[in-house]
């Protein structure tokens, strides 16, 4: 969603600027701006519509100087795709960007009668309050604090005025900033990336403060002003991390280093020979581990689905335990009951995710455990949670998700390795996991590399198609799911997802040769009844594709085999194949695959 970087100090404000913007272009926007201070203390705005590119040819005509300044992409949320709506947004002397939403900007806007409002935005009305507090004998953040006492909503916001011209003033309410602290250079925005390679020491705000920021450092408040203490943390990640390295997309790039993603993911977590499985940070003691009954897992779109795969595992694993998966912007609306010894796991790569995040409050004040399985390190529901673990998927650049998912759905196999353990499951499948999860990065590795030639094959084939149907039992219906959300999010194509017993209760009726179906097929005792749901769809006209482990005859058009031993696994490699499918239609069609048409990688309004 939107990004918010600030500088001041020695380096020319609008190069820091620009390259922090690019930083964070992959959270997805349609406008861009920066204002900046020279150093005669005069502001200068430069802002457009599209991509930062169009930012730097207004730039080109006339370059910023100067050493302090702001910028801003923008998602439209109020407010139409125009210059105008763009931030930065100046009132006065307050120049502000601003990620979030004030709910009560309307009323606050009607009040201020004397002032002409060039844009239709929130964040205008904002600046125009916060300048309407900011007389003569009044600094700006004593203004800032007073606005935003009167503010309903949720705010990051980084704003200066040439008035004090030393000085960014940034504030927080459930959207994140973080203030990078450099030698003689301080820098803000809202993704740890734009500051990788500045400083790895930074002040992760949290919700309701302020802080005052200059070359030296930053000082943090309350609302009401009372100095707040603050450590500075080490900001994790490394710069190739936010890189291409080599490969045309992000989205690629992040495929196929699913390997190596997993190896961090399960570092000193999984002890084959012995079949145990440890995840560090949960805060949950041996008691309330054996005693826990009920499981609700939360999470929205790949983070929903990612629970959903991970629920059947602790179905067959735990004895004792119920599992509910719930959408989070469902389930903090409703009525929901947590009986005695429930604990929510809260999926996340962000840990941003406004929905996910209520979900979290809301549990947490029913007096339920809530776990994070996180990957966004230092992020708002990590920091949130009664306890919880970080999947170590490293920086997820392009916006559809991918590495994020394997490594969550890993996770959580192994915490429901440990719960199988302690509530007495089967050990005998608990050591067969253990061992499966510890050839899994090898085993994507091979997938990947052994593949990735007949996927890019078949998507080519396949991408005329603008209809999809994908189909899966047992485990293999969320994978499917997911195999869908993916196709539709990067190539556009209308993908539909069911589970195949449901296919003859209505979507059959869909079926023709404009479609497509994909079905993943699991060598298990479910296997006949899948290749049922196949022959119908084949019948009526469907192109059929089969991912699968199995080696019997399947009647279809295309069919990928993967040769693999691995049984419990085998849904996360299937996946690593649907992964490459959705990409390489995309590229065949033309799209931007690492930034889709509508989507942000970070949605934090709801
Ligand atoms: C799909 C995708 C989204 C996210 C969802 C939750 O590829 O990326 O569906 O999974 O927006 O985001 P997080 O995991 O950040 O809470």
């Amino acid at each position: 969603m939107c990004g918010i970087v600030g500088y001041v100090g020695k380096r020319p404000a609008q190069d820091v600027l620009i390259s922090g913007l690019r930083r964070l272009e992959y959270r997805g926007y349609d406008s861009a701006g920066i204002a900046t201070l020279d150093s005669e203390d005069k502001p200068h705005l430069a802002r457009s519509v599209g991509k930062i590119a169009e930012l730097e040819k207004v730039l080109a005509l006339k370059p910023h100087t100067g050493t302090l300044g702001i910028g801003h992409t923008r998602w439209a949320t109020h407010g139409g795709v125009t210059v105008n709506n763009a931030h930065p947004h100046n009132v006065g002397d307050v120049f502000l960007v601003h990620n979030g939403i004030i709910e009560n900007f309307r009323g606050l806007k009607a009040a201020l009668k004397d002032v002409e409002f060039k844009s239709d935005t929130d964040t205008e009305v904002l600046a125009a309050l916060i300048n309407s507090k900011y007389d003569e004998k009044t600094s700006l953040k004593d203004a800032v604090a007073k606005a935003l006492k009167e503010v309903r909503g949720t705010y990051g916001i980084v704003a200066f005025s040439p008035r004090e011209p030393e000085t960014l003033v940034v504030a927080r309410l459930g959207s994140p900033l973080i203030i990078g602290l450099g030698e003689d250079e301080t820098l803000i925005a809202s993704d740890a990336s734009a500051l990788l390679g500045y400083t790895r020491n930074a002040i992760y705000l949290n919700d309701g403060e302020l802080a005052v920021c200059n070359k030296e450092g930053a000082k943090v408040y309350n609302l009401d002003l009372k100095p707040i203490a603050s450590t500075p943390e080490e900001i994790q990640g490394e710069l190739e991390q936010i890189q291409k390295g080599g490969y045309d997309h992000f989205l690629l790039k992040e495929i196929m280093e699913q390997g190596t993603a997993l190896k961090n993911t399960l570092s000193g977590r999984v002890d084959a020979k012995n079949g145990t499985m440890r995840l560090g940070g949960l805060n949950l003691t041996p008691k309330e581990l054996k005693n826990l009954r009920h499981l609700v897992i939360v999470g929205c779109g790949t983070a929903y689905y990612a629970g959903l795969l991970a629920s059947y595992y602790f179905e067959k694993l735990v004895p004792d335990l119920t599992t509910e998966v719930v959408i989070a912007s469902e389930y903090r609306y409703r009525s929901f009951h947590l009986p005695e010894n429930s604990a929510a796991l809260i999926i996340s790569q962000s840990g941003e995710t406004a929905d996910t995040l209520a979900c979290l409050r809301e549990i947490k004040r029913r007096g339920a455990k809530v776990l994070g399985i996180v990957n966004v390190i230092g992020s708002t529901i990590a920091r949130e949670v009664d306890g919880g673990t970080y999947v170590y998927a490293g920086p997820e650049i392009s916006v559809a998700s991918t590495k994020a998912f394997t490594a969550q759905v890993t996770t959580m196999l192994i915490f429901a390795g440990m719960l199988a353990e302690s509530h007495g499951g089967n050990m005998d499948t608990v050591r067969q996991l253990a061992s499966e999860l510890v050839a899994l990065p090898e085993n994507i590795e091979k997938t990947l590399k052994a593949y990735e030639k007949d996927m890019k094959k078949l998507a080519e084939k396949y991408a005329k198609y603008d209809n999809a149907l994908y189909l899966g039992r047992d485990t293999a219906y969320p994978l499917a799911l997911e195999g869908a959300l993916k196709l539709k999010e990067v190539s556009y194509v209308h993908a539909e997802a069911y589970a195949a017993g449901e296919l003859k209760h209505g979507p059959i009726a869909l079926v023709d040769d404009r479609f497509f179906e994909l079905v993943d097929v699991l060598d298990g005792p479910l296997f006949e009844k899948t290749l049922g749901g196949l022959q119908e769809v084949r019948a009526r006209g469907g192109h059929t594709i089969v991912l699968t482990d199995s080696k019997k005859d399947i009647d279809c058009d295309d069919i990928v085999r993967i040769d693999t031993d691995a049984k419990l696994t085998v849904p996360l490699l299937l996946n690593t194949l649907q992964q490459l499918f959705a990409y390489y239609v995309a590229v065949a069609r033309g799209n931007d695959v690492d930034q889709p048409r509508n989507l942000a990688k970070s949605v934090t309004v709801e």
